[in-house]
């Protein structure tokens, strides 16, 4: 179905895979087109609950944005580029199915950004991150300089994007961009496991926490109301009573997600 994606489904976790490992996984627009395809699959097929976004081959998750389609671009072009890689990716960030990235090697340029969009990242020990975008005359234009900044904060932020470094998965840990730093073999099974205790949980309360902490980091915004709406909607679901009825008699939830 997909030329530059593969996709299995166990248990109700969808693992996508960027599969160009001969380019290191570079984001062209047939990549970019497809991820939106898939992600509108995530949102839309009732036997999927949770993805998992990493790369093909043990080098790259993804080593940026495909390079060899920049020559030709007009600034107009490259506005439509950015603006079509920022719907993508809010789609990621605002889904109400956990999505994770599991970086398997170099997530540079958008490869950094697009793992950044997931909820939440972990990392193989030879991972790498970086917005190296300065050694082209550009800057990040997939919600890099926003989403970087949110997440380690604005000195290491523009450190990072003015110099270009890489940094190791231990800095990448260290900084909190990523959550769990394993070896290359225990990644997916990590991000499963992670993924299955979340899906033992309240799927519509998963979803408010997704709704909750992006509306922390939006200007247009309050999370303080949005927090208060999305907690006394909770009182409405049948979930919240099946867990706090399970809570008192001692005995574990089975939730259903309405
Ligand atoms: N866009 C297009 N092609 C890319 C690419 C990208 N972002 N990153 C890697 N590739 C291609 C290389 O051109 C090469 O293709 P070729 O075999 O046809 O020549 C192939 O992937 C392998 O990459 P190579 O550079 O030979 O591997 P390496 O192990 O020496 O280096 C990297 C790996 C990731 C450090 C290096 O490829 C790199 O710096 N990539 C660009 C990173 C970047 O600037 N990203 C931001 C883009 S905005």
């Amino acid at each position: 179905m997909y030329q530059t994606l593969s996709t299995t489904l166990n248990d109700n976790i969808l693992v996508i895979t960027i599969n160009r490992p001969d380019k290191m996984n570079a984001l062209n627009r047939q990549v970019m087109a497809e991820l939106g395809l898939v992600v509108d699959e995530v949102y839309g097929d009732h036997n999927i609950k949770a993805a998992i976004i990493t790369g093909a081959g043990d080098k790259a998750f993804v080593a940026g944005a495909d390079i060899s389609e920049f020559l030709e671009l007009s600034p107009k072009q490259g506005e439509e580029l950015a603006k079509s890689g920022h719907v993508v990716f809010h789609r990621i960030e605002n889904s109400t199915k956990p999505i994770i990235a599991a970086v398997n090697g170099f997530a540079l340029g958008g490869g950094c950004e697009l793992a950044m969009a997931c909820h939440f990242r972990i990392a193989s020990e030879n991972a790498k991150f970086g917005q190296p975008e300065v050694n082209l005359g550009l800057i990040p234009g997939y919600g890099g300089t926003q989403r970087l900044t949110q997440l380690i904060g604005r000195g290491k932020a523009t450190e990072l994007m003015m110099t270009g470094d890489m940094i190791t998965a231990a800095d990448a840990l260290s900084w909190g961009l990523v959550n769990h730093v394993v070896t290359a073999e225990e990644l997916l099974p990590k991000a499963i496991a992670l993924l299955q205790k979340i899906l033992s949980k309240a799927p519509l309360a998963i979803a408010r926490v997704v709704k909750c902490v992006n509306a922390a980091l939006d200007k247009n915004q309050d999370g303080f109301e949005t927090e208060v709406k999305e907690f006394a909607a909770c009182f409405a679901t049948k979930d919240l009573q099946e867990g706090a009825s399970a809570f008192i008699q001692k005995r574990k939830p089975n939730f259903i997600g309405e």
